[in-house]
C-alpha cells in the first residue's frame, strides 16, 4: 500500500479523542440552545437518492455532489440536510401537527475548493420551523443562532447577520428587468450570490450569458447588480413597489429582533441573497465583524421547496451552522476549550490477588454513576500516579495486600493529596 490511503481524503478530518471532547462541547451547545427553543432532533441518511438533491438553477452544491451509482442506483452523500428534511415532511404530512421545529447536527459532503473554513465535509446544526408562514418564525430562528454564540462565549460584536429578503428582490426585478420572466429569478439569485467571490464583471458576464439561465442585457445586469449595493431598509424602499409585503415583513423582522433584544445584532444588506435556489423570502448570514472568514451561518425561508419535491405546500424557515468556521472563530477569539477527559477514579490492584477486590470496587462506581479507569495489568504505582494526573483524574483508589486485609481501599484526593480509608465491604 502507497501512503495515500494512509491519510484521510484531502478535506476530510480524523477525530481524534481530544477533536472528539471540542466536538462534543460544541454538539452540547447546539443541542441545549435547540432544547431552550423547544426544537425537537431528528436525522437521516448521510446517503439519498441523488435525484433529491438536483436542482437545474446553476448551483454549486449540485456541482460538488459526491454521487455514485452503487447496483444501479444514483445516490449521493448529502451536501446539506434540508432536502432530506423536507423529505421526511413529505412523508408524513398528513400527520404532522403544525408547526414544527425540528433541529438535526449531520454531516456533509461538498466537493470543495479548500479554502479557510471550507472543508469537504463538515458537520452542520440546523434548525427548521415548517408549517409557519409568519416572520415570527425567522426571529425565533436568528434569536437561537446569538444564544449559539452567546453559550459559545463569543464576545457581542464578534458575529453579527446580515439579513435581506429575496421576495423582496424579487418584487423590485418582476416590476421591471424580469417582467414574465419568473423561471429566471433563482438562477439569477445563485448568480449574484458570487459577487463578493468572483467580482462585479464576472457577475455581470454570467447575468447576461446568452446561453445561461438568466441571460440579461447589459444594461438590466448593471441595474441589477447597483440594485445589491443598498445598505439601508429605506433605501430598499424607495426601490420597491408600494405597500410591498416583503418589505412590511423585514420592518417587522426588526421590530421583533428589538423585541428579542438583539436588534443591534443584524444589519440589512441587499447583496445577500444567498447561493441555494430554494429561497424565496428573508435570507440571513452570519458574518464574523473582523472579516477574515467566510459566512458562519446562513439560512432563509424557503416556502416553495416541500411542494417543488412533490410534498403539499408548506412555509418553511431554517438555518445551518456549520463546525468548521465557527472552529476558526474561536480559535481566532482564544476560546477554543480544552474539555477534560472527565475521568472520576483511578481504581488500582496493587497486586493480582488484589484484583477481584479492585473489579468490584469499580463496578461499584460505576454504577454509581462515576467514571471510573481500571488499571489493566501490573500496576507500577509511579506510572499510575503520573497517568491519573495527566488526564485529570479527581482521585486514585487503590487496594494493595493490607487494604484488602482490612476490607479498605485507600483514597488519594489529587487535588489535595489527603488520604484516607474508605470501607469496601
Ligand atoms: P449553506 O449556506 O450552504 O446553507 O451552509 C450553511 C453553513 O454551513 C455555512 O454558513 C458554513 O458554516 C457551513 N458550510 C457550508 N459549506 C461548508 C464547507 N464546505 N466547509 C465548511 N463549512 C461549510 C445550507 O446548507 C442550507 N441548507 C441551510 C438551511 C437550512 N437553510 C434553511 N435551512
Amino acid at each position: 500500500m502507497g501512503s495515500e490511503p494512509l491519510r484521510p481524503p484531502r478535506g476530510t478530518r480524523d477525530f481524534y479523542p481530544e477533536d472528539m471532547r471540542r466536538r462534543s462541547w460544541l454538539f452540547d451547545r447546539f443541542r441545549a440552545v435547540s432544547r431552550g427553543f423547544a426544537f425537537e432532533e431528528v436525522d437521516a441518511p448521510i446517503v439519498e437518492h441523488a435525484e433529491l438533491f438536483i436542482r437545474k438553477a446553476g448551483e454549486e452544491i449540485i456541482d460538488q455532489l459526491y454521487h455514485f451509482t452503487l447496483h444501479e442506483r444514483e445516490l449521493a452523500l448529502r451536501g446539506e440536510i434540508t432536502p432530506s428534511i423536507a423529505r421526511m415532511v413529505i412523508a408524513r404530512a398528513g400527520g404532522l401537527k403544525l408547526p414544527l421545529r425540528w433541529f438535526c447536527i449531520g454531516q456533509n459532503w461538498r466537493y470543495e475548493r479548500m479554502t479557510r473554513g471550507r472543508t469537504r465535509e463538515h458537520y452542520q446544526w440546523n434548525a427548521e420551523i415548517l408549517g409557519e408562514p409568519d416572520v415570527t418564525a425567522e426571529a425565533e430562528l436568528i434569536a437561537a443562532l446569538c444564544a449559539l454564540w452567546d453559550a459559545l462565549g463569543l464576545p457581542r460584536d464578534a458575529v453579527a447577520l446580515r439579513v435581506n429578503s429575496r421576495a423582496l428582490l424579487e418584487e423590485t426585478l418582476r416590476g421591471g428587468v424580469l417582467r414574465d420572466r419568473p423561471d429566471a429569478f433563482a438562477p439569477l439569485c445563485v448568480v449574484v450570490d458570487k459577487l463578493d467571490k468572483i467580482g462585479a464583471e464576472a457577475v455581470l458576464d454570467q447575468l447576461t450569458d446568452p446561453t445561461g439561465l438568466v441571460a440579461l442585457p447589459r444594461e438590466d445586469a448593471r441595474w441589477v447588480v447597483e440594485t445589491l449595493s443598498v445598505k439601508s431598509l429605506d433605501e430598499a424602499a424607495a426601490a420597491a413597489p408600494a405597500d410591498s409585503p416583503a418589505l412590511a415583513s423585514l420592518r417587522r423582522l426588526f421590530e421583533l429582533l428589538d423585541a428579542y433584544g438583539i436588534g443591534d445584532r443584524a444589519v440589512f444588506d441587499a447583496s445577500v441573497v444567498r447561493g441555494l435556489a430554494y429561497y424565496t423570502g428573508i435570507v440571513f448570514e452570519g458574518f464574523d465583524t473582523r472579516g477574515a472568514l467566510r459566512a458562519v451561518c446562513g439560512g432563509g425561508r424557503y416556502d416553495r421547496l416541500i411542494e417543488s419535491l412533490g410534498g403539499p405546500a408548506m412555509p418553511a424557515v431554517g438555518f445551518g451552522m456549520g463546525d468548521v468556521v465557527i472552529g476558526e472563530l474561536l480559535a481566532d477569539h482564544g476560546l477554543l476549550p480544552e474539555p477534560p477527559r472527565g475521568v472520576d477514579d483511578v481504581v488500582v490492584a496493587l497486586d493480582e490477588p488484589q484484583r477481584a477486590e479492585a473489579i468490584r470496587v469499580a463496578s461499584a462506581l460505576r454504577a454509581a454513576g462515576r467514571s471510573v479507569e481500571l488499571t489493566l495489568g501490573r500496576a507500577r504505582l509511579k506510572r499510575v500516579f503520573a497517568h491519573a494526573d495527566r488526564i485529570g483524574a479527581t482521585r486514585i483508589v487503590l487496594i494493595g495486600e493490607d487494604e484488602a486485609a482490612r476490607g479498605v481501599a485507600r483514597i488519594r484526593d489529587l487535588a489535595s493529596g489527603e488520604e484516607r480509608d474508605e470501607k469496601i465491604r
